[in-house]
């Protein structure tokens, strides 16, 4: 049995910034309402014409990250993308991302985990790097939500709170066995499914029925979140999945380095902070930038962490995610 290690990082946003101020002249919002419930300032959003795309983001934030691991795309044995914003209903993003590469005719597997997408596709890259099975493995998340909002009063609930963008990691056998992802653990329970979801276009509920039920209304393809009720659950099982991930590995909350939490919401963090009372230099936030970006939120702070030097060899790294599903899972990893 091998272990695997990140050996590379990259991450990918739009260019163009969307604030608080500029939501409030499509919405019933405001600045004060965003901040003070969410914690976010601004959000990226794709821009008709500047070329991105879920995918295209993906191949972005994976370029930088194979550049970081001296690797080529040729290099790659397996392609692991998380989304819940495919730029197709089908085929996934990994086939398109195996395409813009260049890569060899590599497996390209996609993972539909929502907010915890990035930590379920870390957990299969570590799985397939352990067993001997493959050396490199690109792991993707990237999401275009803006494409997928509600934009009024309606939607304001929900389209606040998610922005754009992309990250990656390469995951490489651990050469000097030292170090590297210590362990990985998930969790889902589909009975709360319908508390945070997008509905249709589904074969449960296709396009005509959509249609056919709302004939003169706007189309209701947009998500639901029952947003109390996942707040509720998140900052429990964002709690438990980091003390069962120390747990497995004999450690504590002291030995944490770094907490990167998936950037659902800034409040939901600083819950998870008080909890475990870590220091602000202990837990990377950055969804007052970005939004939350579901699958790609991790890779992004993970990546702006080790940029700012935020991440040392010999750190002890904690992810942890919590979403649609519900899923949940954390990632323990010796930097
Ligand atoms: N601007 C202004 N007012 C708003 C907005 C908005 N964007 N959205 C909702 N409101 C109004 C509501 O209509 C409601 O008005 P009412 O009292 O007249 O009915 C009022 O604000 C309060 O609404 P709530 O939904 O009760 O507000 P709450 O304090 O619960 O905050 C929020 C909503 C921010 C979504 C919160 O529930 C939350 O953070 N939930 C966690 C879910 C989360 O973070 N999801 C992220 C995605 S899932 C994930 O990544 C895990």
């Amino acid at each position: 049995m091998y272990t695997s290690r990140i050996t590379g990082v990259g991450a990918y946003v739009p260019e163009n910034v969307v604030t608080n101020d500029q939501l409030s002249k499509l919405m019933d919002t405001n600045d004060a309402w965003i901040q003070e419930r969410t914690g976010i300032k601004e959000r990226r959003h794709i821009k008709k014409g500047d070329g991105n795309n879920t995918s295209v983001m993906g191949v972005k934030a994976a370029t930088i990250a194979l550049e970081r691991a001296n690797l080529k795309p040729v290099d790659i044995d397996m392609i692991v993308f998380a989304t819940l914003s495919p730029d197709m209903y089908f085929p996934g993003g990994g086939v398109q991302v195996q395409e813009m590469m260049g890569m060899r005719t590599i497996p390209a597997l996609d993972v539909r985990n929502q907010c915890s997408g990035f930590v379920y596709a870390l957990s299969v890259a570590d799985q397939f790097v352990k067993t001997g099975m493959y050396k490199h493995v690109l792991v993707i998340g990237s999401e275009n939500h803006s494409g997928g909002l509600d934009f009024t009063t309606r939607g304001r609930g929900v389209s606040v709170i998610f922005g754009d963008g992309a990250g990656a990691v390469v995951v490489s056998r651990n050469e000097d066995g030292k170090g590297g992802i210590l362990s990985t653990h998930l969790h889902s329970e589909g009975k709360h499914k319908d508390e945070l979801a997008l509905q249709g276009p589904s074969t449960n509920y296709w396009v005509p029925q959509i249609i056919a039920e709302n004939p003169t209304e706007d189309i209701p393809y947009y998500p639901y979140m029952n947003g109390t009720f996942v707040f509720k659950h998140a900052i429990v099982r964002f709690s438990e999945v980091i003390k069962e991930g120390l747990k497995a590995n004999n450690l504590s909350v002291e030995d944490i380095d770094m907490l990167i939490p998936h950037q659902a919401n800034l409040r939901i963090s600083q819950f998870v902070q008080h909890k475990f009372r870590l220091p602000d230099d202990k837990v990377f936030n950055n969804i007052q930038k970005y939004g939350n970006t579901t699958a790609a939120s991790i890779p992004i702070a993970l990546t702006e962490a080790w940029e700012k030097g935020k991440i040392k060899e010999g750190d002890l790294v904690v992810l942890a995610a919590f979403g649609s599903g519900f899923t949940w899972g954390s990632v323990i990893i010796r930097w």
